[in-house]
């Protein structure tokens, strides 16, 4: 029979793919359906029909899978944030183990790896540092401050309690939609370029307690928009928004200027408080690290999985001595200025200037004199360096790295590579191309960093 887009077809779910989709079989055909888990048996609409798969869109639950939970928020299934949440914590852990083992048997087509158990985290509710929320209108074209819809390019789901990073954070979401509502500042509009508002940037020090706001907007500034943009900060910095434990310690203004036919800009305003937030990080060893972070720059997400996260890697770095180490894909060197006690030299590379900028200022004010910074592409900039390296430590994006990476990598011909990973396919296929160069997987860590979505950090201990 023909089938059309739009048709409903009845599904079961019997596994979850990389990505969060529910995969189950119609007529023969591998079907991939939004938020569903394994045992649910549902109605969907056909998205995508090719001839060796489809896609479709959840429309009701026939019978739903035993193992489901619960959802703790109220917006599950619409706002698309937490796209595991009805699955009990033990069985996201389970689901992200074995998929990082269909990884590597079925793209890096690399059989008995060693993978541990995966570290789940302690906190699997108010783990996020830093959340992004969106000004715009609902399906109704009102007011709307939170998350974009999935599916829906220019809705915005009007969030009024978020379970990722705190209730504080929460807090002052609500606080800021009253204010600019009263205001009457209207959210910028990507249709028509027209409007003010585009998003509200809150990141928290979950070890520090310190709290940065970042307002961002366009340039089209409405009638009193710096007096009005002062009252703000005055707001937020006022004793109503002091909670017992965080304090905001930074309100920026960040505001992003378009010309047609010239790149976009932007210019930053304090309006009060501190230029960074401060973050700190402790690791097992009591290797104790403190952070600066500007508005823009990167951050791990969650700052307790993170330590988790590079207690793996330098435990991993120390079953060696080691001489010179390289930290590609360094951000803002966290991994490097953490390993620099057990090298006498270690080099990070790293693209964006800015990055490189506060990973220097890190590696001062930690007192750490051991480590340079290179600004640039790896593959450009790994031909310059002479110094042969004792380990290789690579964290790229989530592509992860190129052939040409990984033969410029072996041309060092480092004992050990440790290789950490935000993807688990990217990781099994570059895995793929290291062993074609006599390394060897001696373990595969898995973190969950991010409870209740998809994604899956894993640490790879790679040597010969
Ligand atoms: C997953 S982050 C790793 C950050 C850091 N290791 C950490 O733990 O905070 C990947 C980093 O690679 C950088 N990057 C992406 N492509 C690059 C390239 N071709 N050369 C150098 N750095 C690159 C990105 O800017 C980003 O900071």
């Amino acid at each position: 029979m023909q089938l059309t887009k739009g048709q409903i077809i009845e599904v079961e779910i019997s596994s979850i793919a990389f990505g969060g989709k529910g995969i189950g079989k119609y007529n023969g055909i591998t079907c991939f359906v939004d938020n569903t888990m394994p045992g649910d048996k549902v109605r969907a609409s056909l998205t995508k029909i090719k001839s060796n798969f489809l896609e479709a869109q959840f429309v009701e639950m026939i019978s739903p899978s035993k193992d489901r939970c619960e959802a703790k928020c109220k917006y599950f299934g619409t706002c698309g944030g937490c796209q595991l949440q009805s699955m009990p914590y033990e069985n996201q852990l389970k689901l992200k183990e074995q998929q990082v083992k269909d990884a590597f048997e079925r793209i890096g087509k690399i059989k008995n790896v060693n993978i541990s158990k995966i570290i789940g985290s302690e906190n699997i509710y108010y783990y996020r540092n830093k959340m992004e929320f969106s000004f715009g209108y609902d399906g109704e074209m009102k007011f709307a401050l939170g998350m974009h819809l999935p599916n829906r390019r220019f809705d915005i789901l009007d969030l009024h309690e978020c379970h990722l990073e705190s209730e504080f954070s929460a807090r002052i979401v609500n606080k800021t939609r009253d204010f600019f509502v009263e205001t009457g500042f209207e959210p910028f509009k990507y249709t028509d370029g027209s409007g003010f508002l585009k998003a509200l940037y809150i990141r928290e020090g979950k070890r520090t307690n310190e709290v940065m706001i970042n307002l961002v907007t366009s340039d089209d500034l409405p009638k009193n928009a710096e007096k009005i943009m002062q009252n703000y900060a005055d707001v937020l910095s006022s004793e109503d928004f002091k909670d017992e434990e965080k304090k905001i310690t930074s309100v920026y203004w960040t505001m992003v200027i378009a010309k047609k036919g010239v790149p976009k800009t932007s210019k930053e305003f304090l309006l009060y408080g501190k230029k960074s937030l401060t973050e700190k990080m402790i690791l097992e060893n009591g290797n104790e690290m403190v952070f600066e972070i500007l508005p823009q720059a990167f951050f791990q997400v969650n700052t307790f999985q993170a330590e988790v996260l590079y207690n793996q890697v330098v435990r991993m770095a120390v079953n060696k001595p080691q001489k010179t180490i390289f930290d590609l894909f360094c951000g803002t060197g966290t991994i490097g200025l953490f390993l620099s006690k057990y090298a006498n030299q270690v080099y990070g590379i790293e693209l964006v200037e800015d990055a490189v900028k506060v990973a220097r200022e890190n590696a001062l004010k930690n007192k750490i004199f051991n480590i340079d910074f290179f600004t640039g592409d790896v593959d450009s900039l790994l031909k310059d360096i002479k110094e042969p390296p004792s380990l290789i430590v690579i964290d790229p994006p989530r592509i992860g790295i190129t052939q040409k990476t990984a033969k410029l990598i072996n041309d060092f011909s480092p004992n050990q590579l440790i290789y950490v990973s935000c993807n688990p396919s990217t990781l099994a296929r570059d895995c793929a191309w290291l062993i074609e160069y006599g390394y060897k997987i001696k373990e595969v860590q898995p973190v969950d960093m991010f409870p209740h979505t998809y994604h899956i950090e894993c640490v790879a201990l790679l040597e010969r």
